[in-house]
């Protein structure tokens, strides 16, 4: 495997591949690698010829009082697992080469109506970092294939509007949350949690379970919402939205929509954790 820093290196390497008629496909992320990501891998590599990920924990993207000096960072292993995992080309780039007059100072591309909601209401400015970030990854790499997990089900319907929007000749890949033995949606964040709280953190995707068998019995979309935040809070959560909403546009869902997903974000402790479920109902 490449390793890669610079963005003219890259272009450099890449460029080569295009020439020889290689397909690639681009896998981003911000490290501390699990197996949902690997399972990334394995599927940009059915894509394409080559397959480029990227570790960058983007500045961008996060608030004021988040976790970006503590999100965990863990380059070695991360390298160990692309290497087992045959990715070809491994860029990490400082956060000065992709915003080298500050993240501040950037040129943003911002997403209208599907980034307002949700993720986009708690954390301001948010899907802006991640849009723009994105963005000039594609820029950077020019791949024909994108992998991304659905975990982050808002943010892939963010990327799939701004490659629309702006005609930007990729094919977006989005692959199923991957899960634990006891359900929990594998995330870089769940190695802030403690035994404990790994072992609590389950009712979050049992909530869900819960709310899509009842929405499946024609139970009120929103007395659903309102019993699954009371039963986040009895298992320890502090809920901060659930949602149960039209699959592609993410308003909240109607009387006849009949695709919806159901997105679910809460804090347990001082770590917030994202999962969701997408479903389809018989038309009544
Ligand atoms: O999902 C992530 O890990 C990040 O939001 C992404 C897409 C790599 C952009 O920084």
């Amino acid at each position: 495997m490449q390793h890669l820093t610079q963005i003219q290196q890259l272009r450099d390497t890449l460029a080569t591949y295009r020439r020889q008629g290689q397909r690639i496909a681009l896998v981003p992320t911000m490290g501390n690698l699990h197996a949902g990501h690997i399972h990334l891998v394995e599927t940009a590599r059915s894509h394409a010829d080559i397959v480029v990920s990227t570790i960058f924990v983007n500045p961008m993207q996060f608030g004021k009082n988040e976790d970006l000096d503590s999100y965990p960072r863990t380059l070695e292993q991360d390298k160990a697992k692309l290497i087992a995992a045959n990715c070809d080309v491994l860029f990490t780039p400082t956060a000065n080469e992709i915003y080298p007059t500050g993240h501040e100072n950037n040129t943003v591309v911002s997403v209208p109506q599907v980034s307002t909601r949700y993720c986009g209401a708690s954390r301001p400015g948010h899907f802006d970092g991640v849009s723009t970030v994105v963005c000039k990854l594609f820029n950077i790499v020019q791949p024909d294939t994108a992998v991304f997990g659905l975990k982050d089900y808002q943010q892939f319907l963010v990327i799939s509007k701004m490659v629309a929007d702006l005609c930007l000749p990729v094919t977006l890949v989005g692959v199923p949350t991957q899960r634990d033995g006891s359900g929990l949606a594998l995330s870089s964040r769940n190695s802030y949690l403690s035994e404990k709280q790994k072992h609590d953190a389950v009712a979050l995707i049992e909530t869900l379970r819960w709310a899509a068998s009842d929405l499946l019995a024609r139970k009120p979309a929103h007395a659903i919402e309102e019993e699954a935040k009371r039963r986040l809070s009895s298992a320890g959560f502090t809920p901060d939205y659930f949602a149960i909403c039209h699959a592609r546009t993410l308003e909240p869902a109607q009387q006849n929509d009949v695709d919806l997903v159901i997105l679910a974000a809460a804090y347990l402790g001082k770590t917030r954790l994202i999962d969701n479920i997408t479903l389809q109902l018989p038309p009544a």
